[in-house]
């Protein structure tokens, strides 16, 4: 299904080495695309939504990762839900597989072709249509920039309840469909929870609406879905506290969530492998402290009562240096010390790309195990591959590990074949899962059951088969061929 508009309530707030995409995976029998499609879809949408050049076609084609390359010949950038659906349905008539695409910020390779599906970019439906500040819903199209829309919500005084750092391009038709986790997972809780309302478009062509902005609707199957944003507060607070291991980690996020409790906006840590990385590989940055510590804690409360958050944060970081819990660590005076402690956790993934090969895995653990696994992986590498990188960082609060391996090209297939399957079936031995955030895509298709036994599996597959029965929408992706 294609999600057009998401509509929220109570607001506030490189190229390296292409890894084979297609795994062996055959062409299905879809038709392929010929010049007469091309002059439908001129006709449908106007000349200038139908994108032929080469050069345009690129960024579609290519992941953010730039791990996975598909070959698609024609961009479709519809305008309207009644676009979409005219496309759908000429698609789905003529077999023709499609793939629609959002900011294209996917880490598992499910935004893009894998062959020459017809790409369906929503980018052009980027308008926010409207914003209820009584009930706090708001209203936009699925190509809405996240950064965009909380620029204009901060204006009425709101927030979008997620928050991400791909926020100055992923679109909230993509981070609605994924159920983008992010940064504030912990304060605003699953993206789903606040979506009140969709209208999406069948692989048909049906447009089923289920924009409603009701808190209670019980009147059949949940179909709608939609965000709710809460009120921007003004109080914030962030403090970054320095641990010499984990079991210090543990018990400053036990002490953040019994003592700050509901001001906890967010719980984030990493490794000082990752920020020795990220000044390393960053021009302009800087690490924020003189003193290393191997676990750097990020804690931050958002609230209404400034002098009420701050004893709050205050008597929160005296027990924990009373407790020994931590060893020491800064809290930001301003929005510049904010960003830049921000600017810490959030440059991780683009200082990981700057490597030769990166392998990503972001796994829901045990928050008491999510550590053992970074150990493991090191000691696994440390004598035969000395030169490997591994890398724990995440979202502690959520139990959501980033663990992330570099490696020079070199050594990339050897390296390959000690994590895997080892990280996955470690994972699935903990009972945890596979992808708590990022996905299946085409990445971990082949790892799906470690997560899900084979008849929700089955069940996932007839779903799919409701709402796309020819399996035109997004092909190759999440299910495996049966
Ligand atoms: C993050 O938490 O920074 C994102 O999930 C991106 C990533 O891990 O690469
Ligand atoms: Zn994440």
């Amino acid at each position: 299904m294609m999600a057009r508009r998401e509509i929220f309530r109570g607001f506030t707030n490189m190229l390296r080495g292409v890894r084979m995409h297609s795994g062996g995976i055959a062409r299905k029998q879809f038709a392929k695309i010929e010049e007469s499609d091309i002059s439908t879809f001129r006709k449908l949408l106007g000349e200038k939504s139908v994108i032929t050049n080469d050069d345009s076609l690129e960024f579609h084609n290519n992941d953010w990762m730039k791990q996975y390359r598909g070959n698609s010949k024609v961009v479709l950038k519809p305008k309207s839900t009644e676009e979409v659906s005219s496309i759908l349905k000429h698609c789905n008539a003529r077999k023709l597989a499609v793939v629609p695409q959002g900011g294209n910020t996917g880490l598992v390779g499910g935004s893009v072709p894998v062959f020459d599906e017809v790409v369906l970019s929503l980018s052009s439906m980027n308008k926010v249509l409207s914003l209820d500040e009584y009930s706090g819903v708001v209203e936009c199209e699925a190509g809405c920039i996240l950064q965009n829309l909380e620029e204009h919500l901060a204006k009425h005084g709101f927030v979008v309840p997620l928050d991400l750092g791909s926020r100055g391009s992923c679109q909230l038709g993509g981070n609605v469909s994924t159920n983008a986790g992010g940064l504030r997972l912990i304060r605003f809780g699953s993206l789903r929870a606040s979506v009140l309302g969709i209208e999406a478009v069948m692989a048909d062509g049906t447009v089923l609406d289920s924009l409603k902005t009701l808190r209670k609707d019980n009147t059949g199957y949940d179909i709608k879905q939609l965000f709710i944003v809460p009120r921007k507060l003004e109080s914030v607070h962030l403090a970054m506290l320095g641990c010499n291991n984990f079991q210090q980690v543990l018990e400053a996020v036990a002490a953040a969530k019994f003592k700050l409790a509901e001001i906890v906006s967010a719980i984030e840590f990493f490794d000082q492998q990752c920020s020795d990385l990220v000044v390393r590989n960053l021009p302009g940055m800087s690490h924020v402290l003189e003193t290393s510590s191997p676990f750097w804690v990020l804690v931050e409360t958002t609230g209404s009562e400034d002098s009420h958050d701050s004893d709050k944060l205050y008597n929160f970081l005296n027990y924990c240096m009373e407790k020994q819990v931590v060893e020491g660590g800064t809290v930001a005076e301003g929005g510049t010390q904010m960003r830049k402690l921000w600017g810490m956790r959030e440059n991780i993934p683009m200082a990981l790309l700057k490597e030769e090969e990166v392998f990503k895995y972001d796994l829901s653990v045990p928050t008491s195990e999510m550590y053992n696994l970074v150990e493991i992986v090191r000691e696994r590498l440390k004598e035969r591959y000395p030169q490997a990188g591994v890398f724990g960082y995440g979202h502690l609060g959520d139990g959501n590990l980033h663990l992330n391996v570099t490696c020079p090209t070199a050594d990339k297939e050897a390296v390959e074949s000690i994590l895997e399957p080892f990280v996955y079936e470690w994972t699935a031995e903990k009972r945890g899962s596979i992808s708590a955030e990022h996905g299946i895509g085409q990445m971990k298709i082949s790892k799906l059951y470690l997560s899900k036994p084979p008849e929700l599996i089955a069940l996932m597959r007839q779903i799919k088969g409701v709402f796309d029965p020819n399996g035109i929408l997004n092909p190759y992706k999440v299910l495996l061929d049966e």
